[in-house]
């Protein structure tokens, strides 16, 4: 029942969050692989070297290059110093690890000068939040409520999260996180209260001031025009908050959001035992295992706006769906195609997979709520790959108290996904990106993301060449999309999805 509503959550926050997908561009200090194999490595590093002059000479004509220019000759030269040590142009890529996942490592404590937290009685007032969408949608406002409570020195109250989104779930924080651990964990970063006190609601004189901000204000925004009201009234709401507070602060803030989002936010300890315990069963069968965040639901893919090839019953199927969001455009679906806005069907995430290298003896958990078409769309992604699980497959009665609630449900998948070697996403929803981050943060995980603009195009010309041609060709149409190490830059994309603030490299050891 429940279950079907489960992965629905990013549809609209996709909508909503305005991300952008930067392209990726050609460039060398991204992808080692990229060098053709016996180039010398001499040739590289001349190249480089002169990219990095060019950048460098445009740097002190612009002036506001310099830290990125530094980043990028520092990343460059360890790389190839590592490259060196591990030979790494002759080795193939392992498909289940980063080479380089080694060399970083998740860094988010506080600096020295991080002021100590402002006692409740002194502090603003109290800052009341009500959280939108789905449980990862929540999670980014959770995350920023914290920080902007810190911004504003108030009393953080235990976040409110949404009964009314389009999932309904009744949850509320305490049933999904463990309350008393969030409050403790950021102790020294803002003082949080369960609710607000009764002397202060006797003492108001008015219901506390209700707004709402716009998406992605900066701090300045919420000091100039949060902060007096919450002086004024002591009790403030801020209603619809995800998204609310700037992508890019200063990196004091950007290491408490990794403090929240990584460690403060833990999932009850029933919902952690079930998420464990399913992991455990698909350890038990194989060493390793890709999870896959396949998405392929109706109401995804009528929200795609593309075409999947099921004919007239599918345009009317969908098209049904479609007319549940009212502000939709108008999408033509072969225009979507190409700008690779369709997520893969599962038989070409598996076609994607076995071409990168995986066996067909490999091990995948599937997170997805109801697939569009059933088991027939699913078939021939199991004749790729027979040996595949969902948690309706490995959990039985003990799954039971947890189907009324869709976001306990993608609790459980998170939890999955996180403890996979591989994850792979098929879409660019919540739950992927902060996947992706969270996977970055605990080591480069490898994450898996379909490079879909060029996969699409190669599997529609899938007949046109033998096998060993389209594996090859995937994986050139991959490189930049495998979650290695050097394609998080700082400013890239959102930073739940490139935590690059918090994700710190190793010094140097010589063995
Ligand atoms: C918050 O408190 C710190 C000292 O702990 C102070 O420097 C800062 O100006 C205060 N900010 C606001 C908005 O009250
Ligand atoms: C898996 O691949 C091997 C060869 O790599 C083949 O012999 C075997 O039949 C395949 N198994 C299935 C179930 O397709």
């Amino acid at each position: 029942m429940g279950v079907d509503k489960v992965w629905r959550f990013s549809l609209l926050s996709t909508n909503l969050a305005l991300l952008h997908h930067p392209s990726t561009k050609n460039a060398c200090w991204r992808s080692p692989a990229k060098f053709p194999r016996r180039k010398p490595i001499a040739l590289s590093v001349v190249v480089c070297g002169l990219m990095l002059f060019v950048l460098g000479l445009i740097s002190l004509l612009t002036g506001h290059m310099a830290s990125d220019l530094e980043w990028y000759s520092r990343r460059f030269v360890q790389r190839t110093f590592y490259s060196r040590l591990n030979g790494f142009y002759s080795d193939p890529v392992d498909v289940w690890q980063s080479q380089y996942s080694g060399y970083y490592y998740g860094c988010s404590e506080r600096g020295r000068h991080f002021a100590p937290i402002v006692r409740e009685h002194l502090s603003n007032g109290y800052l009341l939040i009500a959280t939108s969408g789905g449980l990862n949608q929540q999670r980014t406002g959770i995350t920023d409520a914290v920080v902007v409570a810190r911004i504003l020195n108030a009393t953080l109250v235990v976040p409110e999260l949404d009964h009314q989104s389009y999932w309904k779930d009744d949850s509320d924080f305490n049933n999904i996180f463990d309350v008393n651990w969030f409050v403790a964990y950021l102790a020294k970063d803002v003082r949080i209260v369960k609710k607000v006190p009764n002397k202060v609601m006797r003492s108001m004189e008015k219901t506390p001031y209700t707004m709402r901000v716009p998406r992605k204000s900066e701090p300045e925004y919420y000091l100039d025009q949060v902060l007096p009201i919450l002086l004024r009234r002591r009790v403030l709401q801020l209603t619809k908050f995800d998204y609310r507070l700037a992508n890019n602060l200063d990196e004091e803030l950007q290491k408490l959001r990794c403090r929240v989002n990584y460690h403060a936010l833990r999932f009850t300890k029933p919902i952690r035992g079930l998420g464990q315990r399913l992991v455990m069963k698909m350890k038990k069968m194989a060493d390793r295992f890709i999870a896959v965040h396949l998405r392929f639901e109706p109401d995804m893919l009528a929200f795609s706006g593309c075409y999947f090839g099921g004919g007239e019953k599918e345009r009317r199927e969908l098209g049904e769906i479609r007319k549940r969001w009212t502000t939709l455009p108008d999408l033509s679906p072969d225009e979507e195609r190409t700008r690779g806005k369709c997520p893969l069907s599962p038989h070409e995430v598996g076609l994607m997979l076995r071409a990168l290298g995986f066996a067909n003896d490999t091990y995948i958990y599937v997170a997805s709520g109801e697939i569009y078409g059933g088991d027939e769309t699913m078939q021939p992604l199991k004749a790729l790959f027979p040996n595949i699980f969902t948690k309706e497959m490995l959990a039985d009665e003990e799954l039971k108290p947890f189907l009324p609630f869709s976001s306990r449900l993608a609790a459980i998948d998170y939890i999955v996904c996180d403890e996979s070697d591989v994850f792979v996403t098929n879409n660019n929803g919540n739950m992927a990106k902060i996947l992706a981050g969270r996977r970055r943060y605990m080591g480069h995980k490898r994450t898996i993301r379909p490079n879909t603009k060029k996969l699409t195009a190669l599997m529609m010309a899938r007949d046109k060449m033998d096998w060993d041609t389209f594996a090859r060709k995937v994986q050139e149409c991959q490189r930049g999309f495998m979650g290695e190490p050097d394609e998080m830059r700082p400013g890239r994309g959102e930073f739940h999805e490139y935590p690059s603030s918090c994700v710190c490299e190793k010094p140097i050891v010589d063995e």
